[in-house]
């Protein structure tokens, strides 16, 4: 039985306009070599004028009121599931003084899975740091693991892995342990069409959010985050939005101890 593969989305004007936040003006021709030097990208960077990687990630704008520079100016930064890590180059251009990029790489099996696509790891990141002439340290690790890079951050970045762990409270609670005094996670991940004051989380199906991608677990509701943060001691949890995109809702959230 031959296996019928997903063709790789056109990138959406969306896309583009998140791009826009960070244009990297780099010479045309060099731009063009980076761009197909990697065979899949997740992530849309405006790499020269004209020149955009075609990111399969459909739309990202939704995300643009937690991306104020005043987030990271002169704060470290963690982000974790960075996959091509188009938000820790953002979080450097807008200011942040350290910058640390985790990912598992376990996009390199979905992809596979859904495009027919070998993508060797971190290859888009690799990539854009090259352009930028980037200091964004890259840890190819699991995020379940950041209490080993022995070090506080800000800002903790979590965008689009929340639902992707078999363990959520696990992963709040290793961010949260890596915290400097006054940090906060900025999350954002599945929502859910359950109602926002129940404290409950929708389980899937593999497959049933997205054809082949089995690894999107959970779907959270406000109250069911709110939760989540006081387990792991992060009581002050500050729903952002709630919100659909091409029919999948999301919700974005900030979760800081209270002071
Ligand atoms: C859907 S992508 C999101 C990429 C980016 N954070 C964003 O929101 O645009 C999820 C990323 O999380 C990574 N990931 C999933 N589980 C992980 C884990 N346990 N530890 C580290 N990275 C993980 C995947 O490899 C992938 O790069």
């Amino acid at each position: 039985m031959s296996e019928t593969f997903e063709l790789i989305p056109e990138t959406s004007a969306a896309e583009r306009e998140v791009a826009d936040l960070m244009p990297i003006q780099a010479e045309r021709g060099r731009a063009e070599r980076a761009r197909d030097s990697v065979p899949l990208w997740f992530h849309t960077f405006a790499l020269s004028p004209g020149v955009y990687t075609p990111g399969i990630a459909r739309d990202h704008v939704y995300r643009l009121p937690l991306l104020h520079a005043d987030r990271f100016v002169g704060r470290s930064v963690l982000d974790i599931g960075t996959f091509d890590g188009f938000y820790s180059f953002l979080a450097e251009s807008l200011g942040a003084r350290r910058v640390v990029a985790v990912d598992n790489e376990q996009y390199v099996s979905w992809v596979r899975e859904r495009f027919d696509v070998t993508l060797p790891g971190g290859a888009g990141f690799r990539a854009v740091a090259d352009l930028l002439g980037s200091t964004v340290e890259y840890r190819q690790m699991d995020a379940l693991d950041v209490r080993a890079l022995d070090e506080r951050f800000d800002e903790v970045l979590c965008f689009g892995i929340l639902h992707r762990v078999t363990n959520p409270i696990a992963l709040l609670q290793a961010l949260a342990d890596v915290l400097s005094p006054t940090g906060e996670i900025v999350l954002e991940t599945y929502g859910s069409h359950l109602p926002g004051d129940i404290r409950a989380i929708d389980v899937h199906a593999p497959g049933e959010v997205y054809p082949r991608d089995s690894f999107l677990y959970w779907g959270f509701p406000a109250e069911g985050l709110r939760q989540l943060g006081r387990i792991v001691g992060l009581d002050d949890v500050a729903v952002v939005s709630t919100t659909e995109i091409d029919g999948h809702p999301r919700i974005m959230a900030t979760m800081r101890a209270s002071r």
